[in-house]
């Protein structure tokens, strides 16, 4: 059977470090607070110049480098994230003018922290049913310059950062290898329990003056309610996919977990009874890139020897949606 597999994976971060003492200079929050509620300790923020679509044409680069492929190999792009560079347009669009590659599809996914694992999901499908051979995947975002970075928006902006993660997916006829399995979820109750209520087209007009005012233009979350959330429905959603797959969670080599909270990771760990070294964590140093963040991880985990020939890998989300997913592959 026909199967599809990361060839090729790549992340590129902005320049600019953002160290929990830069934040204490603009807000009231420490880095004692920062590093216990959430591990984090640095994060990386764009700075002029840089563009969402430019960030994920770099790891877009390094992705197709790995897998010896160029752009002229893509035949879908696949973009998750929150942002565009512009209000429309989707993001895929100015991605594709980058990569110089007209007429190709560009279609965009906006899942927030699964939007990288729903992606992986419709690339698997375009490739297994032969529709496709080659599918570039990326997930970025750029958070930092939609923030409240004032003490009122403090529990949402000391979280996110911004880069980008990307992976050119092919197909393999061998069906031991690659995405074994993926499995989607999502609750719209939730919507707003993690959010941006506006600029809305419900308001008539979506943007005033006064709307610049208020606090409505900027992501809220109920912390505690998502956390809650996230710390049931990360194990569920892995072991839904460990069932469907006929693995045990000793079967896996690594469990990739997008990066919410140091916190989170550490609860899915001891409720999974897994070894603390199996579940990857690079969060004290980039925050929460949202659907950047999974990319990201798989490319520094094989950068650092931890994603080797077929191992076996489990990645899983929970955010903003809510949305939750998980997938099994075999690198
Ligand atoms: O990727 C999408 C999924 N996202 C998540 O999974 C995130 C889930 N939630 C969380 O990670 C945590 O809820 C947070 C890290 C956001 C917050 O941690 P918490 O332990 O739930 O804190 P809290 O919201 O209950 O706030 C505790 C206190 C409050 O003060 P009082 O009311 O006890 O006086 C907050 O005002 O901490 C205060 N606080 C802060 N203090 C210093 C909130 N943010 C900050 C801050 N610095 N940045």
């Amino acid at each position: 059977m026909r199967n599809a597999q990361i060839t090729g994976i790549g992340h590129y971060l902005p320049e600019r470090v953002i160290t929990n003492f830069d934040l204490e200079k603009i807000m009231d929050t420490s880095n004692e607070w920062i590093v216990g509620r959430t591990g984090i300790r640095t994060r990386r923020w764009v700075q002029h110049g840089d563009t969402l679509s430019g960030l994920a044409y770099n790891a877009a680069n390094k992705a197709l480098a790995m897998a010896g492929k160029t752009a002229e190999d893509i035949q879908l792009i696949l973009f998750a994230s929150m942002a565009s560079d512009h209000a429309f347009p989707g993001g895929g669009c100015f991605l594709q003018d980058k990569l110089q590659i007209p007429g190709v599809p560009a279609m965009d996914i906006r899942n927030a922290c699964s939007g990288f694992l729903y992606g992986l999901s419709v690339a698997d499908q375009f490739i297994k049913t032969g529709k496709y051979d080659t599918v570039l995947l990326v997930g970025a975002e750029i958070q930092s310059t939609s923030l409240d970075l004032t003490t009122r928006g403090r529990d949402v902006s000391v979280i996110f950062g911004d880069g980008a993660g990307a992976a050119v997916i092919t197909a393999t006829d061998n069906s031991d290898k690659g995405i074994l399995t993926t499995h989607l979820h999502a609750d719209g109750r939730y919507a707003n329990k993690l959010w941006a209520d506006a600029p809305s087209v419900n308001d008539h007009p979506p943007l005033t003056k006064e709307l610049l005012d208020t606090d409505r233009i900027f992501p809220k979350m109920e912390g505690r309610f998502v956390f809650k959330h996230a710390v049931e429905k990360f194990p569920e959603v892995i072991n839904e996919a460990l069932q469907t797959t006929g693995l045990g969670i000793g079967d896996l080599d690594l469990i990739i977990p997008h990066q919410a909270n140091l916190r989170i990771t550490e609860a899915i760990t001891h409720q999974l009874k897994i070894a603390g070294e199996k579940v990857f964590s690079n969060i004290e140093r980039y925050g929460n890139t949202t659907a950047a963040s999974i990319p990201i991880a798989i490319s520094e985990a094989v950068d650092q020897g931890l994603i080797k020939k077929d191992s076996l890998v489990c990645l899983a989300s929970f955010g903003s949606g809510f949305t939750w997913a998980s997938a099994i592959i075999r690198w």
